[in-house]
């Protein structure tokens, strides 16, 4: 039986039920509209904590003026159905009322790492994400909360985040979950046209290219760029925003050969859709 929590009240009574008998409770953030790699969120949850409570929360604040907030994919009765299959023990599902309420006047902001990758094009963004994170962190008073790695610039801001301000809770990171084709799976993937769906496989597969030739022994990070881009500039449609190789740790851009972790990351539009998706290379892999 998931527990349906619509206000702050509620959630706290949740978190403070598990505290007071000693258990973990563990969250997993969500703007809904829920897929496999969710699924893979509560899962890991359920292995960091002994009660979870999954979040569902379209949140404005992160969406950027002409960014697809109004047509986000919303499918709560979706979503309670896979949570509870999921083995969520809890679903906190507030309205905007409850998160911003009127004369809300408080942003949290993470410099520097918020500024370079998906940050250029999306400025607003991160300060959205942070804001709305630490939100629900102090509503719910989870001790541990998961995220995907997919969205690995917002996971970094929000590690930074809890480092900067003494959060107390844990931020574990989960595997990209892939199509079969290897399309990373995302929310928005719903948007692409068959024709877009079919050319969205060049990210993955310019990601394993690069993989290829780090395993090669290729470690020049423009080198690592002009590959992956090669792939999906060849794809039909493929608007790309950016093709990056920075330092896995702190995205620091660069100059030389990567001698330590890398991510290499990617935005890229197809038609209105806006997708990422990212491969991390190790030294001595
Ligand atoms: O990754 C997401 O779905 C969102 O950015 C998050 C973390 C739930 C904050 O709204």
């Amino acid at each position: 039986m998931t527990d349906v929590l619509r206000s702050v009240a509620d959630a706290r009574a949740f978190s403070a039920g598990h505290h007071v008998a000693g258990r973990r409770v563990a969250l997993v953030p969500t703007m809904g509209s829920l897929h496999e790699g969710h699924v893979g969120l509560v899962r890991l949850a359920r292995q960091h904590a002994d009660a979870v409570v999954a979040s569902v929360f379209v949140n404005p604040t992160q969406f950027g003026p002409g960014e697809d907030f109004t047509r986000y994919p919303r499918d709560t009765e979706g979503d309670l159905a896979k949570l509870a299959s999921a083995g969520a023990d809890a679903v906190f599902l507030p309205d905007v009322a409850t998160m911003y309420p009127p004369g809300h006047a408080t942003k949290v902001t993470v410099f520097g790492l918020t500024e370079v990758l998906c940050g250029r094009s999306r400025p607003t963004h991160f300060a959205g994400v942070t804001t709305v994170v630490l939100k629900l962190f102090h509503i719910t008073r989870c001790d541990v909360a998961v995220f995907g790695e997919k969205d690995f610039q917002q996971l970094a801001v929000i590690r930074k985040m809890v480092a900067d301000l003494d959060v107390p809770v844990e931020i574990v990171g989960h595997p990209i979950v892939r199509e079969a084709d290897g399309l990373a799976m995302s929310s928005r993937n719903v948007y692409l046209s068959a024709a877009e769906r079919a050319a969205a496989r060049s990210l993955s597969a310019g990601l394993a290219d690069a993989r290829r030739a780090w395993a090669a022994g290729e470690r020049d990070p423009r080198a690592l760029e002009r590959l992956v881009r090669a792939r999906v500039e060849a794809a039909p449609g493929a608007d790309v925003d950016y093709v990056e190789a920075r330092d896995a740790a702190d995205l620091a851009a660069l100059d030389g050969p990567a001698a330590r972790p890398v991510v290499v990351a990617l935005a890229v539009r197809f038609g209105k859709t806006r997708l990422i998706d990212n491969a991390v290379l190790v030294p001595n892999q």
